[in-house]
């Protein structure tokens, strides 16, 4: 099911044959990041380069120059060292990488500002991302300024930085049936880990708790790292978008928000559920649970080819609003408090973004000033919340109502018929939560840890 070296090699063609004549694009990989003294964070590739190399190693460079006679597809990455590799582990090499990643040439890093002058030289064009990559924009200008002294001896410097983006993400916006197959599968664990978490939650647990049975799944099942922190907040936590400290208790009255997503060979999935502590919804909870329920379900029903990016997201806020207004938590017309945005008190976010290999995927979501339509491919997410926190701004409110937080996030792949609801194995309607909570937990999707053949 993973994509080969054929299926980048096709991506950079793809690439390729929407840039203009003359042209050259350069896209670098990431650097390390160190977390502190000589620790680093666990590396993560860029998702452009990798989109387009399947690379994971860091510090490399991917150059695109379509038409060049000596080959349209250059890699600069390190060199192999005995030494450095014996602490770092094993490195592929540029005399590897043609044949392994399917590039026409492949340079070592060290030899970048080198060759990299020679090679923009005379290329009217370059496409790459300004802004991403700081060092890198500086390491450009340096080449390019080399490039610019030379003009006298009739070198040619590039006129034009043109954004990359514009082409690529567009490519990455449309998932190929591998990249389906993938993202299905950080679902499908995905799932699991949403599962889990609702039948071992008890009151007393800490949210930490809860973040390490996800975990456990995630990395049991082969995925490295979740897509992004988990968020699992416990009663008013809920209200904090970005709540990960993950450091409280659970109690027994409150819900608990989970919000995680694993990331299963660099494709990202992005969940969130809401269920009770105790297994089972208190009056208040269950009626505002509904209401985003409801919404969910109403942004999901518009997850149509042809139907346009914003029309889920006003979905869900017309049910939103209708259910705040008929518990008496806004006052006033619906019409109105939707063209006012008085909602936005109680509903800060909108409802879906583009989901692939970043979580909060590339692509445009208007053409022009226009949303853009639904085409099949397209994977986005719908993630419609109430959050009404325990503060001055809802000392109004009654007291049942308040230090809830609620958010019911799935996963919808465009198809040609309508969409698929990726994550539609994590229950979600109320009384499907309480069952599988009522449930004894067994270890039912328990990883056998492989054994080692006998030697
Ligand atoms: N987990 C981030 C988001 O839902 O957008
Ligand atoms: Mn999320
Ligand atoms: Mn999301």
């Amino acid at each position: 099911m993973s994509i080969s070296t054929a299926d980048y090699k096709k991506r950079r063609n793809q690439l390729m044959s929407m840039m203009s004549p003359g042209s050259v694009a350069l896209i670098p990989g990431a650097s390390p990041a160190r977390r502190n003294r000589d620790i680093q964070y666990l590396f993560r590739q860029d998702s452009d380069f990798f989109y387009l190399t399947g690379f994971s190693e860091p510090d490399a460079l991917l150059l695109l120059a379509p038409g060049r006679e000596h080959g349209q597809e250059i890699l600069f990455c390190a060199e192999r060292d005995v030494q450095a590799e014996r602490w770092d582990g094993e490195r592929l090499g540029p005399e590897r990488a043609t044949q392994n990643l399917g590039v026409d040439d492949a340079f070592p890093v060290t030899d970048m500002d080198d060759i990299l002058p020679g090679l923009l030289e005379s290329r009217a064009r370059i496409y790459v991302t300004l802004g991403e990559y700081p060092d890198f924009d500086s390491r450009l200008l340096a080449w390019v300024a080399d490039i610019r002294k030379r003009e006298a001896g009739g070198a040619q410097t590039p006129g034009e930085f043109l954004e990359l983006k514009h082409l690529l993400h567009e490519l990455r916006l449309f998932k190929s049936a591998k990249e389906q197959q993938l993202m299905r599968k950080a679902a499908k664990i995905t799932s699991i880990a949403h599962r889990r978490a609702m039948q071992v939650c008890e009151p007393g647990m800490l949210e930490s708790q809860l973040e390490a049975e996800l975990t456990y799944e995630f990395m049991s099942h082969g995925a490295r790292s979740p897509a992004y922190p988990c968020i699992v907040g416990g009663g008013e936590n809920a209200c904090v978008m970005h709540y990960v400290d993950n450091t409280a208790v659970l109690k027994k009255n409150d819900l608990v928000l989970i919000d995680a997503g694993c990331e299963y060979q660099h494709y990202a999935a992005d969940v969130t559920r809401t269920f009770p502590v105790s297994g089972k919804f208190s009056g208040a909870q269950q009626k505002l649970y509904d209401i985003v329920l409801r919404a969910n379900e109403a942004a999901i029903s518009q997850c149509l080819p042809g139907n346009y990016f914003n029309a889920p997201h006003e979905a869900a806020v017309r049910v939103i609003v209708e259910g705040l207004v008929a518990l008496g938590l806004l006052e006033g017309a619906i019409d109105e408090i939707i063209a006012v945005q008085d909602y936005k008190a109680f509903c800060p976010h909108k409802t879906s973004h583009w989901l692939g290999i970043d979580v909060h995927d590339v692509g445009d979501y208007r053409i022009d000033t226009s949303w853009r339509d639904f085409e099949p491919g397209m994977v986005l997410t719908i993630e419609p919340g109430i959050y009404i926190p325990r503060d001055e701004t809802t000392a109004h409110l009654p007291d049942r109502y308040r230090g809830i937080g609620i958010r019911i996030e799935d996963d919808v792949l465009i198809t040609r018929q309508g969409c698929e609801v990726l994550t539609d194995d994590v229950p979600k309607q109320p009384a499907e939560i309480e069952a599988l909570m009522a449930e004894p937990f067994i270890q039912a999707s328990r990883v056998q840890p492989r054994r080692r053949s006998a030697r």
